[in-house]
């Protein structure tokens, strides 16, 4: 399918209004009205899909995709597995999910099922089969969204016997399991794989070798589930692109794993926006934008958005005049191919009829929600033509997965948190304060097209990594690699003989102790007292939660400490290797020391912004392009206007003066 169009339209759920025939037309026509193009429907429907154990019932559906197709809209049809329907609980209580605790969960809820039950595997098989035979060829299907939401974790007798297998293929012998886990400790050794049991409260939690282990199985036996779930579709016939939607910071599932197995990547955005300065929370759903789109380095796609009020936060915030339009167009101007919301009715009754959707209980289409969609769908329409364009950058940021869970898990220099989400964040927000387009990545990413790579808090090495690091730089590249890097092997085995592991020759230096901070207490990263400045940087930067002792080799100290014991030691320091250079940040240093380094070192590296001059605060630029033109988006999230140079080229979209309205955008086309 070669998309031609911006998606503009999101969950619909007919279903629940089969018994009133005129929702269906007056949907439609507000649809239509909000220039609606494609909507998600079948996620939670199987009950309705199969009523009773093989008795299918497809009429329905038929009649809503063929009343969609009639009036040119597309459909993304989605498998149901992410609930079941009664019966299947009843008769295969397999089905369901049992808990760390080993308490087998009632019927209820929804993304609750056993991962590995060859029963439910089969019956998403069979009805995945049917969906195939009786919409797979349908003009109006054009893509599929696999279950919904996959996530969680179940620890029944099949997923125990399923995870000591993975085990088995893994490390054949159980003297390799033993020695990779360390299990000597506390005589935790294992005699056989039949002894293995997934961790647990009233268990074991001691070993982090098994946590990591599991926390790999859980996203691979969920990958698994969601290939089970393709294969069906295939071997049925289908060859449309398949998508399933992921979430925000989503630790269960390795997305770079998960995204290798679909056509497109999509995702599901619910910021509190309002809750904080719209520049706060824009930067923060940018940066998932980037880690979404870096998934496959292709066009991704927003599947989940609210136009309204979400009634799952705390507080149901409205979204204030300009915001719907603003989010949707910053999804767009970070890769996305479509901007799509959640719901498009709102249900009667149940746990989300409180949840913002295009069309209220009201019906009508004078609500300032459908207005807002409505200027949404207007925007993406004059914007088609940037459909399928990508994007390219040339800074990268590392955010790996298996990294995460094996730092999150070691108790260590700082059990009262790490921050390392706002580590990696801070040097996002550097690079895209200085106009650049920017993709976060892990650690088996390709690093072939990048300029300058950084790496906060890689505390796990996967068996390659350090290898590709030390190429890149000897290549020429920049990396800057923080505090708390290279200590552990790929099963949070301790590297022996010095960190950064292997790496130790590439940043000039050998990292020896790392202190934790209280909360309330703070060092500063300082210029040093005798000989040459770090030119372009303050005299001082706060520093806190974690600062690292370093041994300088043949890196330069750049910046030290302001205070404690180890007051004028190395804090910042850079080692030329090759044709690159390594940069080490020994401390959590706060934004502004990011910024700052960072203007000096991409300016040094070569990286050019997207736009000439000073980007005002609180001004997102980006860019996408293809072999015909370029463009560049730029969006004010201040609630002041601003104005700024606009570079060369065709407004197509927004004021042509330069001036930006809080909230307002402009998008230009440029010669390449
Ligand atoms: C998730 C789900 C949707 C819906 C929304 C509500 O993203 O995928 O089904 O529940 O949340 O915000
Ligand atoms: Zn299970």
């Amino acid at each position: 399918m070669e998309q031609k169009f911006l998606m503009h339209g999101g969950d619909y759920n007919p279903e629940q209004w089969l018994h009133m025939p005129e929702v269906l037309k007056t949907d439609i026509e507000r649809f239509k009205e909000a220039k609606i193009n494609t909507v998600s429907v079948g996620i939670f429907s199987w009950a309705k899909l199969e009523p009773k154990e093989g008795e299918y019932d497809f009429e329905w559906l038929e009649n809503v995709i063929n009343n969609l197709y009639e009036n040119e809209i597309s459909v993304i049809l989605a498998t149901p597995s992410g609930a079941r329907p009664h019966w299947m609980a009843d008769k295969y209580p397999e089905v369901l999910r049992v808990n760390q605790m080993r308490q087998k969960m009632l019927f209820g809820s929804r993304h609750n099922h056993c991962l590995t039950s060859p029963v439910y595997r089969e019956k998403v098989r069979q009805i995945n089969t049917e969906l195939v035979k009786h919409f797979g060829n349908h003009p109006a299907v054009q893509m599929w969204h696999i279950s919904n939401e996959y996530g969680g974790e179940c620890h029944c007798e099949l997923c125990q016997k399923a995870f000591r297998k993975w085990l088995e293929n893994k490390y054949r012998t159980i003297e390799a399991l033993n020695d990779s886990w360390c299990t000597t400790f506390w005589s935790h050794t294992y005699d056989s794989f039949e002894q293995v049991e997934s961790p647990s409260p009233v268990g074991e939690t001691s070993i982090h070798g098994l946590n990591l282990d599991w926390k790999r199985f859980v996203s691979d036996q969920t990958i698994d589930f969601m290939e089970q779930e393709i294969k069906a579709l295939r071997d049925a016939g289908s060859d449309i692109p398949v998508t399933t939607n992921m979430m925000y910071h989503f630790n269960d599932i390795d997305y770079f794993r998960m995204a290798e197995k679909i056509d497109l990547a999509s995702w599901d955005s619910y910021p509190a926006w309002h809750k904080h300065p719209e520049t706060e929370t824009a930067q923060d759903t940018a940066f998932w934008h980037d880690v979404i789109r870096s998934l496959k380095r292709t066009p991704f796609l927003l599947m989940e958005s609210c136009p309204g009020a979400t009634n799952w936060q705390p507080v149901s915030k409205l979204r204030k005049p300009g915001m719907v339009k603003a989010a949707s167009l910053q999804t767009i101007a970070h890769g996305a191919d479509g901007a799509m919301y959640f719901q498009m009715r709102k249900s009667r009754g149940a746990c989300e009829k409180f949840h913002g959707a295009v069309i209220d209980h009201y019906d009508g289409n004078d609500t300032r929600t459908f207005r807002d969609v409505c200027e949404a769908g207007d925007m993406l329409s004059v914007l088609h033509e940037v459909t399928g364009t990508y994007t390219i950058a040339k800074a990268a940021v590392l955010y790996d997965w298996e990294n995460l869970w094996a730092m999150r898990e070691a108790a260590g220099p700082r059990n009262a948190g790490l921050h390392e989400d706002e580590c990696i964040e801070k040097s996002w927000r550097a690079l895209r304060k200085l106009g650049l387009d920017v993709d976060v990545i892990d650690q088996r990413t390709s690093f072939d097209r990048y300029k300058f790579i950084a790496a906060p808090m890689q505390y796990l090495f996967h068996p390659d990594f350090s290898q590709k690091v030390r190429t890149f730089v000897e290549n020429g590249g920049t990396f800057v690699m923080t505090y708390w890097s290279g200590v552990v092997d790929e099963n949070d085995r301790c590297f022996l003989g010095g960190r950064p592991y292997d790496l130790m020759d590439v940043f000039g230096l050998r990292a020896e102790e790392i202190d934790g901070l209280y909360d309330w207490e703070e060092n500063s990263i300082c210029q040093p007292l005798e000989g040459e400045k770090f030119a372009d940087m303050k005299d001082s930067y706060t520093c806190k939660y974690l600062c690292e002792l370093v041994k300088p080799t043949t890196a330069k100290t750049l910046m030290v400490y302001g205070s404690d014991f180890y007051a004028a030691q190395p804090a910042l320091l850079c080692n030329t290797y090759g044709d690159g250079k390594a940069y080490y940040v020994c401390a959590d240093a706060e934004q502004e020391f990011y910024d700052d380094l960072y203007r000096k070192l991409a300016a040094e590296a070569g990286l050019e912004s997207l736009l000439d001059g000073e980007i005002p605060a609180g001004v997102e630029v980006t860019s996408r392009k293809n072999d015909d033109a370029g463009y560049i988006f730029i969006q004010n999230f201040n609630r002041e206007k601003v104005k700024i140079k606009l570079p060369e080229g065709e407004v197509i979209y927004g004021e042509k003066d330069g001036s930006l309205e809080p909230l307002g955008s402009v998008v230009v086309r440029t010669a390449l």
